[in-house]
């Protein structure tokens, strides 16, 4: 018998555990001996007895103090998120993140966060995952482009006039990912795909111009990296967020998940093409925003939020929901943020100015 080498275990905090990402995380820490789970925090949904530290409501840094983990997962849906990246970012406490919303929100304040405490950020995402997973640490120099695949949605094929009386169960039938109802309505109207574009620019300091969206409806492929050199890799997989959960989690190991391998002789249809951006305007707005940079892209993610709860509570119809975010982008004060309390206030002034349009709208 060889030497025993013992591994040091993992400490994991989850935020956001009674989710989709956050059940799904808790089977995935579960099933591995190098990961314990330190410290689980929810919204509201009581969660007593998952870990040893547990918060149901209240501020989830409390929690983060307490419970001392090496890696955070950020599994918050929503702005609401900000308060655990930036925790974990400041003190250079890995952030395994799938809360898109505080990146997209915060870019700037927190890549400058993310220096000051020198931890690890590795995304959540499935699209981000695999970008991260095709580059390998290589700068932006060495890429060409980014192309991240968007499932398309249930309303996929459809036109605008189509669209103008789906319901809310409609929207949130997603055809190839289980997901959180905020997340799956991003996905029927492509605000997903658009939050995700901002998010890779942020993550791995791509100009728009060289980040494409294409259409890829069996959500195999989830991201490609052209390289400067000719060579596209791509990352593959059944879509199955225990994947890039696991990934996050046990980085830069490749742990065993219950994920199957791809089975090709079962037939792969590999099939590509451009968004509707006339049916779909979300996917367009998000790139404009992040074009014009500054707080644009959090005023973006705020009336986006404004408007899904609206369109899920039945006070506004599915295409209000890219009306509402172009009227806060016309009227928002998009100058930047140069702290976190400026940008919170940026992002009440946003949903304030959705509000006063979903008013007008419903
Ligand atoms: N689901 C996916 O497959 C997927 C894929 C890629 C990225 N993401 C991203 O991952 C994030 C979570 O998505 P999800 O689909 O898992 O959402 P979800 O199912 O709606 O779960 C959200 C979780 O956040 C908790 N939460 C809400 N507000 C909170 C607060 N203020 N403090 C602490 N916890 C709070 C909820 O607690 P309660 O249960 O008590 O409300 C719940 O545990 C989103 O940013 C989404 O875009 C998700």
């Amino acid at each position: 018998m060889g030497p025993r080498h013992t591994v040091p275990v993992r400490r994991v905090a989850l935020i956001g555990a009674t989710g989709s990402i956050g059940r799904q995380a808790v089977e995935i820490v579960e099933a591995h001996p190098g990961l314990e789970l330190v410290a689980a925090a929810s919204g509201s949904t009581p969660i007593d007895g998952l870990a040893p530290l547990t918060q149901a409501g209240g501020d989830p840094t409390e929690l983060l103090e307490r419970a001392e983990p090496d890696v955070v997962l950020n599994a918050v849906v929503g702005f609401a998120g900000l308060p655990v990246t930036f925790w974990a970012l400041e003190r250079g406490v890995d952030l395994a993140l799938a809360n898109k919303e505080s990146l997209v929100a915060a870019g700037e304040l927190a890549l400058a966060a993310q220096a000051r405490g020198g931890g690890r950020l590795l995304p959540v995402d499935s699209e981000h995952s695999a970008a991260f997973q095709c580059l390998e640490g290589r700068g932006a120099d060495q890429v060409d482009s980014l192309v991240l695949t968007a499932s398309g949605g249930p309303f996929r094929g459809r036109t605008r006039d189509e669209l103008g009386d789906v319901t809310g169960d409609e929207a949130l039938a997603h055809p190839t990912w289980n997901m959180g109802p905020k997340i799956t309505i991003d996905s029927a109207t492509l605000a997903n795909k658009g939050l995700e574009l901002i998010e890779a620019h942020f993550l791995f300091g791509l100009p728009y111009e060289r980040i494409e969206v294409v259409v890829h409806p069996t959500s195999v492929v989830h991201a490609i990296v052209r390289f400067r050199d000719g060579a596209a890799l791509a990352h593959l997989g059944y879509p199955d967020m225990r994947v890039p959960i696991s990934f996050a989690l046990t980085y830069p190991d490749r742990s065993a998940t219950p994920v199957p391998a791809l089975d090709l002789a079962a037939g792969l249809t590999l099939e590509f093409h451009a968004p509707d951006l006339e049916t779909f305007p979300l996917l367009g707005l998000a790139r404009e925003a992040g074009l014009r940079g500054g707080t644009y892209p959090c005023a973006y993610n705020a009336a986006n939020e404004v408007a899904v709860a609206a369109f899920l509570d039945d006070r506004l119809p599915f295409l209000g929901i890219a009306d509402v975010v172009e009227e806060t982008l016309a009227a928002a004060d998009g100058s930047p943020a140069a702290t976190l309390d400026e940008l919170m206030e940026k992002d009440a002034q946003a949903r304030q100015l959705a509000t006063r349009r979903l008013r007008v709208l419903a």
